[in-house]
């Protein structure tokens, strides 16, 4: 996992706007998928629950959280100067994933209104959640004199294409996390008032549920088995063409064949687990340590508590969940953030693009191998783990 930035194609000054920060592999990212397969998904094996979510959804329980108090007035000047490019880099991160989940839910209502108006509407009210709390981030942004250009960010973001299935598991995955990291930094602030750098922290516990009613959410979608590859389509579409062939839907067979057996959903489970785990690793321990500790939070304790909540609660919808428990897990993740600063001062050296990245080999391998091991190591099967919840 490593830290290496990519250039931004869409680094520019905006309007007096705030330019987004230099992207990086670790920088939120901007998500589409199959609207076609999205719309045909059959959920009537968990309607009920999903039909029983949307209606907690309209009850809009944070309709008048989101509203500042005069707690705000003069907070941003308090800040001393180290602290609070630290404090917008963080409000600048997130209100980059919140508005990320607020286009990609937006756009799945929009799309999949006709034919699934249910996954239509839940989808809609967690954008406009997500929307709610963008919205805040950005506001706090300009007690600082900044604000994300959200209208030049929607235009120019590149999007990751994900197929369906893995949109699921990896929102499933970034709501739960979303919560039990929220909710960790709330608790923990109401024990140590004096970390409390910045009013908005008030508003993270009821913010932590609506990430935990969309995690729940993507729970129930999940349960519901969604049949999300096209029968019977001729088409298949390559870099961006599309070709049409009627032995083509023997491949669309085929691939709705593999994607069914349990295994693959263990090696998904295991796949979105470590990957979401080891980026956060990375970078809290990495580039946004000193942000934890100018809340008075030990990154490295605080990530192991998050990663620990968010492996156990998957354990309720993932086949299998990772063994953070034995001891190597923790120890592989550390190495890696190791490796990553011996990679951040390859980078900071002189020299040219390619002594550096020949100078960089090894220690990508190195990461490259923690995490070939880590992927390795053997899940805990979620029956066994969390056999009260089930
Ligand atoms: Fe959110
Ligand atoms: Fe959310």
């Amino acid at each position: 996992m490593s830290q290496s930035t990519i250039e931004s194609k869409n680094k520019k000054e905006i309007n007096n706007g705030k330019a987004p920060a230099k992207e990086t592999i670790l920088s939120p990212r901007f998500y589409t998928t199959d609207f076609e397969a999205m719309e045909n998904m059959d959920l009537s094996i968990n309607e009920e629950e999903l039909e029983a979510i949307c209606e907690e959804f309209r009850k809009d329980y944070n309709r008048h959280h989101f509203v500042r108090n005069s707690e705000f007035e003069g907070a941003a000047e308090k800040l001393d100067p180290e602290t609070r490019e630290l404090f917008v880099d963080f409000l600048e991160g997130s209100c980059t994933s919140e508005f990320s989940g607020f286009l990609l839910y937006k756009e799945l209502s929009k799309r999949i209104k006709a034919k699934n108006p249910l996954l239509a509407e839940c989808f809609a009210h967690m954008a406009r959640d997500e929307a709610r709390h963008a919205g805040f981030l950005n506001k706090s942004m300009s007690d600082f004199g900044l604000q994300l250009d959200l209208g030049f960010l929607t235009a120019n973001k590149d999007y990751t294409y994900f197929p369906p299935r893995s949109i699921f598991y990896a929102t499933y995955l970034s709501e739960k996390i979303g919560y039990w990291r929220y909710i960790a930094i709330y608790r923990h602030l109401e024990k140590n008032p004096d970390s409390k750098i910045f009013p908005l922290f008030n508003y993270f516990e009821n913010w932590c549920q609506d990430e935990n009613r969309h995690g729940d959410f993507f729970d129930a979608l999940m349960k519901a088995q969604p049949r999300t590859v096209k029968t019977l389509s001729q088409k298949i579409t390559i870099g961006g063409s599309t070709f049409t062939h009627p032995l083509f839907d023997y491949f669309h067979r085929f691939r709705y064949f593999l994607n069914n057996l349990p295994l693959t959903s263990k090696l998904w489970s295991r796949f979105f687990l470590l990957a979401v785990f080891a980026t956060m690793y990375a970078r809290d321990l990495g580039i946004k340590k000193d942000f934890y500790s100018s809340l008075g939070l030990d990154a490295r304790d605080y990530d192991q508590y998050v990663i620990n909540k968010t492996n156990e609660t998957s354990a309720r919808v993932f086949p299998v969940v990772l063994n953070v428990y034995d001891k190597s897990f923790y120890g592989r993740l550390d190495k890696i953030v190791e490796n990553n600063k011996v990679l951040s001062e390859i980078e900071n050296s002189n020299g040219n693009k390619l002594s550096k990245t020949l100078k960089k080999l090894p220690t990508y391998l190195a990461n490259g191998y923690e995490l070939l091991r880590l992927y390795l190591l053997k899940p805990l099967e979620s029956s066994d783990f969390q056999p009260t919840i089930r």
